[in-house]
């Protein structure tokens, strides 16, 4: 019997809801058709918004959205994408699939989007191809609320009013598709086209994102901190899971033996390290203002379904998936207090999204349904929390350990307590004793996603994984005991 602590009494830090972020680019069907259908579809839509995607995502509870890339931020020239559509220029797509942009969803689409979710915003500016005074003038575009030429063209374009920016990311991968740089000179770019990234009204401060490094670059995180120091809000990390490690071949989403499943696990459970040690890293430099970490892409990437375009990256998605969205987001809520937001890649069609379309048809993954068991974190408080745990081993990722059990906990406003556990283990169940310090239980509601880590909804089947009443617990004076089975995400809601 694994045991398993949790203390209301240790008040950790707000877990902020971003933690539970989106991100969409335009890559493959992300965007278009997935998100995007525009007003003349014969799919139902608001202003060329999918209403069942738009739907399921608000009763996800989507908090934030990062957009437009990823790589396509970096030559992304957002004047080419306002103003009447049939006068928007078309460009090559080049990073994904060398198909035609033709700029049909831009900046005010992006806006509307996120009203129509109700989400905070997040744009990603391009300094890999553009220009100091083209990133000044989106910002401007977008945020002043006065005589400009900027703001003039945004009324011109049919929107007076000013829109609000809560993120924004100063390039993406500058280490990579963003321009190949080092980090001392990134560093030193990041400054200049941060000074005109300009706060144009003082109750709406913009939370500026530098470029962090790739999964354990160390380095990087080290030279652009002592560069950029208070400048920043945020510093990005991004990791993606890919279960054989090797970019060529990195594996099935859907047929795949156990020891993939492990591997997938395993580096998945990676994340745990990389956060501890970069915000080690970042602690290192000292200055008086805490910049945060942010994770605004991770996820599993395998290879594309078969006979979809590669440079589309579409890819289904199985409770394996849902078992890495458990424990990463146990991960993150675990380091509330150092982490800011962290955004999944990415939100429809695309990676380990949370929704597939196909034509009209809509699926909800078993990803999505562990965001939305998890939304009732959200701005509640983190809580101590410890489990004893077995540790389980990948064999095709050298040995590598990680635990069957990752969970976090966390308290509202009422004295409720959650907990979400997830087993990683793809056979053993594991039976825990819940204790609750001072706490009085009077009643406990559970819900469990799990199944066999092949199992997945399609377009045959929807609902094959879907998210069940939990009863397989008994209620005891401080807590609980309970079999949590192998493959599952649980929660428990203690009053
Ligand atoms: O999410 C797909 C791509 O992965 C993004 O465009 C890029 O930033 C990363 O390499």
């Amino acid at each position: 019997m694994e045991k398993y602590l949790i203390n209301p009494n240790q008040k950790i830090s707000k877990i902020s809801k971003d933690i539970y972020g989106h991100f969409s680019e335009h890559l493959g069907r992300c965007i278009y058709d997935g998100i995007f259908v525009g007003e003349d579809s014969d799919i139902p839509n608001v202003n060329g918004m999918r209403c069942d995607v738009v739907n399921a995502l608000k009763e996800m509870g989507i908090p934030v959205l990062r957009w437009p890339g990823g790589c396509f931020a970096d030559e992304y020239h957002w004047k080419d994408g306002i103003g009447p559509k049939e006068n928007r220029k078309k460009m090559i797509n080049t990073h994904w699939g060398g198909v035609v942009e033709d700029n049909s969803f831009g900046t005010h689409e992006y806006f509307e989007l996120c009203r129509q979710l109700g989400c905070d915003t997040y744009i990603n500016g391009n300094v890999g191809s553009g220009t100091v005074e083209e990133m000044s003038q989106w910002v401007e575009y977008m945020t002043f609320d006065g005589v400009s030429p900027m703001a003039e063209l945004r009324a011109q374009n049919g929107h007076k009013e000013p829109w609000t920016i809560t993120y924004f990311g100063v390039g993406n991968e500058s280490w990579g598709c963003g321009g190949e740089m080092d980090p001392e000179y990134y560093g030193c770019l990041f400054k200049r086209y941060n000074t005109y990234v300009r706060e144009y009204s003082s109750d709406k401060p913009i939370k500026r994102i530098a470029c962090g490094p790739n999964g354990s670059d160390y380095h990087w995180t080290k030279e652009v901190m002592d560069k950029v120091k208070n400048k920043a809000h945020g510093i990005s990390l991004h990791y993606y899971t890919i279960p054989t490690g090797d970019w060529g071949h990195k594996g099935s989403a859907t047929e795949f033996d156990l020891e993939e499943y492990n591997s997938t696990i395993s580096k998945a459970y990676r994340m745990e390290e990389l956060v501890t040690n970069h915000i080690k890293a970042m602690d290192a430099v000292k200055f008086d203002h805490r910049v945060k970490l942010i994770v605004d892409e991770w996820g599993t990437w395998y290879d594309v379904e078969p006979g979809t375009n590669p440079g589309f990256l579409y890819q289904q998605s199985t409770m394996r998936d849902a078992v890495v969205a458990g424990l990463t987001l146990n991960i993150f809520n675990k380091h509330a207090d150092k982490i800011m937001m962290a955004n999944i890649a990415q939100t429809v069609n695309v990676l380990q999204s949370v929704i597939l379309t196909e034509g009209e048809k809509m699926v909800l993954t078993p990803t999505y349904h562990v965001f939305k068991m998890y939304k009732d974190h959200q701005e509640n408080t983190l809580v101590g929390s410890y489990i004893t745990t077995k540790e389980l081993e990948s064999k095709n990722d050298n040995n590598s350990k990680y635990p069957q059990l990752v969970e976090s906990a966390s308290i509202d406003e009422n004295g409720v307590v959650y907990s979400t556990i997830t087993n990683t283990s793809a056979s053993e169940s594991a039976e825990i004793k819940c204790q609750i310090a001072d706490f009085e239980v009077k009643e406990i509601e559970a819900e469990i996603l799990s199944g066999d880590i092949h199992s997945k909804n399609d377009f045959e089947n929807g609902e094959n994984v879907t998210v069940k009443k939990f009863t397989d617990f008994t209620q005891t004076a401080d807590g609980f005991t309970a079999n949590i089975p192998a493959c599952s995400v649980v929660k428990f809601i203690v009053r």
